[in-house]
């Protein structure tokens, strides 16, 4: 079975999170139906979520999402084919972050604060899984 991992970052829309809730629970509906794994990371209403699968799964989904309404300047970090999942058990995990996350973590910081023009130059995706991986190890979700 081939796989992908796809990576991006957007912003919510009025940087509302109170919509993360539902988003979440439509998410790990969906991807346990379609076998896709992934996390969502979201600081002050700036997002970054890795999805992980079988490409056309992976991009189905990731074609509803970028049509979705309650984010914006979607930014395509990297999408790769990968022997295996970072986020296996996870339907869908997230995290919401905070300013003593960046404390302790100061040099991931930048990701969340680039202007969606200035991304893909100064995130790159190794940088990108590893703040997943980081600051998704204590996330809520569904496994
Ligand atoms: C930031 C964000 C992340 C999302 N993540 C997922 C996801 O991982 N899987 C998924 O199926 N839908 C996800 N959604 C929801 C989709 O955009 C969409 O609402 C959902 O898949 C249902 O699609 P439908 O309304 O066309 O049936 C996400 C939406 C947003 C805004």
């Amino acid at each position: 079975m081939s796989l992908i991992q796809l990576i991006y970052m957007s912003t919510l829309r009025n940087n509302d999170e109170s919509v993360l809730p539902a988003i979440l629970e439509s998410a790990v509906r969906y991807n346990t139906r379609d076998n896709i794994t992934g996390m969502l990371l979201c600081a002050d209403g700036c997002l970054m979520q890795v999805l992980e699968g079988e490409p056309a799964s992976v991009w189905a989904t990731f074609e509803r999402i970028e049509a979705d309404p309650r984010h914006h300047d979607l930014t395509l970090l990297t999408d790769e084919s990968v022997s295996a999942r970072s986020f296996e058990g996870w339907s869908m995990g997230l995290r919401q972050l905070t300013a003593a996350d960046f404390n302790a973590l100061p040099e991931h910081a930048h990701a969340f604060r680039c202007s969606p023009g200035e991304l893909r130059h100064r995130v790159s995706p190794g940088a990108a899984l590893e703040i997943l991986k980081t600051f998704g190890g204590t996330s809520m979700g569904m496994s």
